[in-house]
């Protein structure tokens, strides 16, 4: 299937039982600092769909975003192999935001170029872009191989 189809495959249903998914995930958030409270749901390839919220904590630098504790439950709970279909952001704070820097270097490693990202853009339009827009020219597993080139 090409780039453009898979994306086509997720209907409108599922994104937008996604997006719905991720917004109900932010309503556990832990954020008595920075009172930003957000969710995120992953549906992964096998069709599972996997949800998180941020945790922040009171050192603030161990705070775990949406999107890195929704992988870590996932990979918990589906396994090292699972690969990224799609991923919804949302919040309770009508902010428009897509995932953090850091967020998209954890979603590279288990999602694609393709991979779909839904998230609130401003005025709570729903849009969406790809994980390759997000983060071009990613560090990836394979960047550690070596590629030829002498020793
Ligand atoms: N946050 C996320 O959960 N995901 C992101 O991609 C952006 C930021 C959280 C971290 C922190 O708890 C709060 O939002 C404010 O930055």
């Amino acid at each position: 299937m090409s780039e453009r189809a898979q994306l086509d495959a997720i209907n409108p249903a599922q994104r937008a039982r996604l997006r719905e998914l991720a917004l109900a995930a932010a309503e556990n958030s832990y954020s008595p600092y920075s009172r930003f409270r957000v969710g995120a749901a992953l549906l992964l390839e096998d069709g599972n769909i996997v949800t998180g919220c941020n945790v922040e904590n009171c050192s603030y630098r161990l705070t775990s975003c949406a999107e890195q504790g929704a992988i870590a439950r996932a990979v918990a709970e589906h396994g090292p192999a699972l690969r990224l279909r799609a991923v919804a952001v949302a919040n309770l704070n009508r902010a428009a935001s897509t995932p953090c820097g850091a967020c998209r270097q954890t979603l590279t490693e288990f999602g694609d170029d393709d991979t779909l990202i839904l998230y609130p853009g401003d005025g709570g339009r729903e849009e969406e872009t790809t994980l390759g827009e997000l983060l071009p020219d990613a560090f990836r597993p394979d960047s550690l191989e070596p590629r030829g080139g002498s020793k």
